[in-house]
């Protein structure tokens, strides 16, 4: 566990002398405004966008978040009009950055990079506007993506927002089985893919899966019209040396279209479709806890305030700044923090391709060394797995640059929390432990750099405009110090509005457990000092490496296989996933419990699924702990992960016995 004694971390004086919120009290003041006067607040903030139909201060901001008085809901600016793309693009370049580079592509190869400007991703993003739209595409249709990290994934994603359509991106190291749901769940008629991307010396064919994905679609009754592909192989270097990879991706006459085929003869010029600030912009799914996914639907104005102001103060972003997020564009990191907050502040980004690991243990210092990136973002994951090869290999490039460094995903522990500190920003850089969610929409908790003194392992304060509030498990709230349910009291323009088509689940999930609060399912600890301390989920999600997913996903999975007639998910801690899946299976009769099998189930998990999701233990359980209604009790499963025989109260199981059983049949290596 954290350690709350552990000493204050000041910001560099050069650092806060600079920066946007400069000292605690400054932060404060801020924050006083965004709770008291949100109007004023974030009024000031909107008015450096453009609005077609301008904002109507009657209606600035409404919502109930209480089932017992009427449906949930929470607006902004309703009434105004605008258009995502004209704010981030257009704007930028009427503001004098048309010739300012938006992003520095980095391959996966280091001999792959190139660069674009804001000018040519206008024209670029007009251009596959007008593709769409000649493929029958109209404003609030979904478009599903499935793309690797190349500036086709950012194009693609703004000339959907050029001419209204809604995106909905899959994350591209999900299974085919997992991106058919998706597609058919929102009925999405187009697909953008690439052919395939190198990850490492890993060749992803991405193609091949959207075929799968397409075929599944089609049983279901739902016909993707076209997939539109990107060439991608041809132009990159493969791994095995500099010889170009030949294209061989088989595509399907009247469906399947080469993005250079159509793209480049289109028009450079695309008329903004003007949205109504609750249109729906994008869509993103994130694991439930029954195990089927949630489609989060975001809107537009209040994200883009949102995104573009927790950008602009948790990075502490300035104009000839370069910026580097290594998330991947399928995550919400990747919506917020690689494409809209970035260029909502006419920022420079690094968009990468590639692993840390490739072609040295160095790539990501290599990387900022290159660019002379000055903020960075990354998870706990990626920090714990780097820290193993020693402090030589970073010490080997410069540094210097980076000012402001950032951890998302899961909590991070001090040790890691230090070594980034120390080791890469050289105690100088500040870290921004920012906590939030895909719901969220952007940063929710976190230490502003400059301003405010770092915890290692603490998410810290709330950002403008967010209200947490502790609950015990009565609803009674928790004042000062203490432990309990983090909630929020009230809405910041970038929570999500629903769940795409199923309001009732929305309201549900996050409503129903505490009226009046929107429920994060995590737990958190307020310390003396007021920090926050995130202390994970409290309903049954795994966090693996950053990935949520649910117990009931993984042990549905399981249970499809003929020979399990019973399975159980608990997460396991990992030295560098942060948390792995460890899973009982109770086999059915004609099951036998081998390495034949532990494989077969491994492979269909990645299968079903994606590889991110593989149990790490698979352990035979001939029965599980279940109390006498019938419900497994997880708390003596996760014991049992972790070979801990305190396991406290068991008066309430069916059979006592089982305990002993499973810590005896505990696999050797687990
Ligand atoms: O449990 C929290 C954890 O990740 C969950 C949200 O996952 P997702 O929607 O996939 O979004 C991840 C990127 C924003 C949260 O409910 N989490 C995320 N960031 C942190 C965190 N836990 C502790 N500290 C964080 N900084």
């Amino acid at each position: 566990m954290p350690s709350e004694q552990s000493p204050l971390f000041y910001p560099d004086l050069a650092l806060s002398k600079n920066a946007y919120v400069s000292s605690s009290a400054e932060y404060q003041q801020m924050y006083k405004k965004s709770i008291e006067n949100p109007e004023e607040f974030w009024g000031e903030i909107a008015r450096q966008f453009h609005w077609e139909t301008p904002i109507d201060s009657d209606k600035f901001f409404r919502y109930n978040f209480d089932l017992t008085k009427g449906p949930i809901f929470n607006k902004w600016l309703d009434g105004a009009t605008t258009n995502i793309s004209y704010n981030l693009l257009d704007r930028n370049i009427r503001n004098g950055h048309g010739d300012k580079i938006a992003y520095y592509w980095e391959g996966n190869h280091p001999d792959d990079y190139s660069r674009l400007t804001y000018k040519k991703l206008l024209e670029e993003v007009c251009r596959f506007a007008n593709v769409l739209k000649s493929l029958g595409v109209n404003k609030g249709d979904r478009v599903a993506i499935y793309m690797p990290m190349i500036l086709e994934a950012v194009i693609t994603l703004l000339a959907c927002t050029r001419i209204g359509a809604v995106h909905s991106l899959v994350f591209a190291g999900f299974s085919s089985d997992s991106f058919a749901e998706r597609i058919t769940d929102c009925e999405a008629r187009i697909i953008v893919t690439a052919d395939g991307v190198w990850r490492g010396e890993k060749l992803l064919q991405l193609k091949s899966i959207c075929d799968q994905a397409m075929a599944k679609c089609a049983q279901e009754g739902h016909n993707v019209q076209h997939c539109i592909v990107v060439s991608h192989l041809e132009r990159v270097t493969s791994p095995s040396g500099s010889q170009r990879h030949s294209n061989r991706t088989p595509m399907t006459e009247g469906r399947d279209i080469w993005w250079q085929d159509v793209v480049p003869q289109a028009s450079t010029s695309c008329y903004p479709e003007w949205m109504q600030a609750e249109d729906p912009l994008f869509m993103l799914y994130t694991s439930g806890s029954t195990g089927k996914p949630k489609g989060v639907l975001h809107t537009t104005a209040g994200y883009l305030l949102y995104a573009a102001t927790t950008f602009k103060y948790v990075f502490d972003y300035k104009l000839n700044d370069v910026y580097w997020c290594t998330a991947d564009i399928g995550w919400i990191t990747g919506h917020s923090y690689v494409v809209y907050g970035p260029l909502a502040n006419a920022a420079t980004s690094v968009l990468f391709e590639g692993t840390p690991f490739y072609p040295d243990n160095d790539r990501f210092w290599a990387v900022i060394d290159k660019y002379k990136v000055t903020q960075f973002y990354t998870a706990p994951t990626a920090i714990r797995a780097l820290m193993k090869f020693g402090e030589q290999i970073v010490k080997k490039h410069d540094l210097s640059t980076l000012k402001v460094m950032g951890s998302v995903g899961e909590p991070i522990n001090p040790e890691a929390w230090l070594w980034y500190y120390k080791v890469v920003g050289h105690e100088k850089a500040s870290i921004v432990d920012t906590f939030w969610q895909t719901e969220t929409g952007g940063h929710v908790l976190t230490t502003l750099p400059g301003a405010l003194p770092m915890k290692p392992g603490a998410a810290g304060f709330p950002f403008f405009g967010v209200q947490p509030v502790l609950l015990d498990e009565n609803g009674k709230e928790i004042k000062g110090e203490g432990e309990g349910y983090l909630v929020f009291s009230r809405p910041w323009p970038g929570l999500m509005r629903t769940l795409y088509g199923s309001h009732d689940r929305y309201e549900v999930t996050y409503f129903s457990k505490f009226p009046g609060y929107y429920c994060t399912g995590d737990g958190a600890r307020r310390d003396a000092d007021g920090y926050l301390w995130v202390t994970g989920r409290v309903d049954d999600m795994l966090n693996v490496s950053g990935h949520l997913m649910s117990t009931a996903e993984i042990e549905s999975v399981l249970t499809e296989h003929e020979h399990v007639s019973e399975a159980a998910v608990v997460a396991k801690p990992h030295p560098v996933k942060g948390e792995c899946l460890y899973c009982f299976i109770t086999l059915s009769e004609q099951g036998t419990y081998n390495e034949a099998l532990l494989k077969e189930l491994k492979t269909h998990v990645r299968e079903r699924i994606g590889p991110f999701a593989q149990p790490d233990v698979i352990q035979n359980a001939p029965a599980l702990p279940k109390t006498r209604s019938g419900k497994i009790m997880r708390r003596i499963l996760r014991k049992v992960a972790v070979n801990d025989r305190e396991v406290g109260d068991i008066s309430t199981l069916a059979e006592t016995g089982v305990v002993e059983q499973l810590f005896a049949m505990r696999p050797p290596n687990a």
